[in-house]
């Protein structure tokens, strides 16, 4: 067993042991992956202003996520098919972020279900909610996330339509995978995984499967995506969904200011800037990027978050310095449970959160709440 002390560790880990469809559905962006790569890369080029000779004892990384306690700034991204990287992997998932102390948000995408994530955790968790043409079917996923006690909604605006993965399409990605000859050979190289899976009855999307009608067997995210999520999807919508809800509410995916004002004006609780890990629209910013003008147009009115190219806690302090009220891991999870199902999850949160606290540290700081952006080297960072 390798030493684990970093993420790529993890990501490295998670490649040998899940099969290649999932693993490369998670490892991907749209078309020329250019915005996806600039998610983690955009985060290099940010420079840090180290301090000595100040008192480094009792620190502390701990915040608020719309209202609710966390350990650190971080809260686990909903990820579609999280299920598949490792058997049950979303309870897996919630009871690492339980454990240590951060929110878990369950995806619609899932292959565990918002009943199996209540059962298995007891504890309140985030639900992500897609448009979808069905508004009886949003209804009754509404009521189902009430009834298992969600304690935030996370409302996901950029996947109306789907950007391009290619290796998606060249695998032939379903859940489960198809018995052809390439996918069978590629599950005979991952015995670990295969016996996991032998071991759960969770094998497709378990919040849709026998939920949605006429959903009785569904195979591929694409095709779904085309047939049922809302391309009409409009402020209104987003009205109607609050309203069903009642509870607190998130919007994903605002990656420009005048989205983000319209956030605003909608009562939302929190917006996360997000081009959805590169997966969406190729071309557009990092998120990092994107980050600081709407910090600077509406960070005084709302939470702002951001997701997209976290793979380190350094990556999570200069999203805070730059503004964000806390940021969402994806692939940084993913990896984790790939890896080594919940034990990875749960060393993904201690890298992550060890980096940054020690380089707050190195910044000067003993509280996350007192650092700003004058850790950061001026001319090293993006501005409004
Ligand atoms: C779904 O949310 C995806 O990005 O695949």
């Amino acid at each position: 067993m390798p030493v684990i002390t970093n993420i790529e560790d993890l990501r490295v880990l998670a490649e040998k042991r899940v099969p290649r469809m999932f693993y490369d559905y998670a490892d991907s962006g749209s078309w020329t992956e250019g915005t996806y790569r600039a998610n983690e890369s955009d985060f290099h080029k940010i420079k840090l202003r180290q301090r000595v000779a100040v008192n480094m004892e009792n620190r502390t990384t701990a915040t608020k996520m719309v209202g609710i306690d966390t350990k650190m700034p971080v809260c686990i991204a909903p990820v579609g098919l999280t299920g598949m990287q490792h058997a049950d992997g979303e309870m897996h998932a919630a009871m690492a972020a339980k454990k240590f102390g951060i929110p878990f948000t369950l995806s619609t995408m899932s292959i565990c279900s918002i009943e199996d994530i209540a059962a298995h955790t007891q504890a309140p968790f985030w639900f992500q909610l897609y448009m979808m043409r069905d508004r009886d079917a949003m209804v009754r996923m509404i009521d189902r996330c009430k009834a298992a006690n969600v304690s935030a909604l996370v409302l996901t605006l950029d996947l109306q339509v789907i950007g391009q993965r290619h290796k998606d399409l060249k695998n032939g990605l379903t859940a489960p995978p198809r018995p052809t000859i390439a996918n069978i050979i590629n599950l005979m190289t991952k015995p670990r995984w295969c016996l996991g899976m032998a071991g759960t009855k969770r094998h497709t999307f378990g919040n849709l499967v026998g939920h949605v009608k006429a959903v009785t067997n569904m195979k591929s995210l694409a095709s779904w995506t085309n047939e049922q999520f809302d391309p009409t999807l409009n402020w209104e919508d987003i009205a109607w969904v609050k309203k069903q809800w009642g509870g607190k509410l998130i919007l994903k995916g605002i990656m420009d200011v005048e989205d983000a004002k319209l956030a605003v004006a909608s009562g939302a609780d929190a917006i996360v800037v997000s081009n959805h890990g590169g997966r969406q629209l190729d071309g557009a910013p990092s998120s990092i990027e994107a980050l600081p003008a709407i910090v600077a147009a509406v960070g005084s009115q709302i939470e702002v978050w951001m997701d997209g190219g976290i793979r380190s806690g350094q990556d999570v302090l200069k999203a805070w310095a730059l503004g964000a009220k806390g940021v969402m891991i994806g692939r940084a999870m993913v990896y984790g449970l790939g890896a080594m199902g919940e034990e990875g999850v749960t060393k993904a949160l201690q890298i992550i959160h060890k980096e940054l606290d020690v380089t707050m540290a190195f910044c000067g700081h003993t509280n996350i709440q007192n650092v700003g952006t004058n850790i950061l080297l001026p001319g090293t960072f993006p501005t409004a």
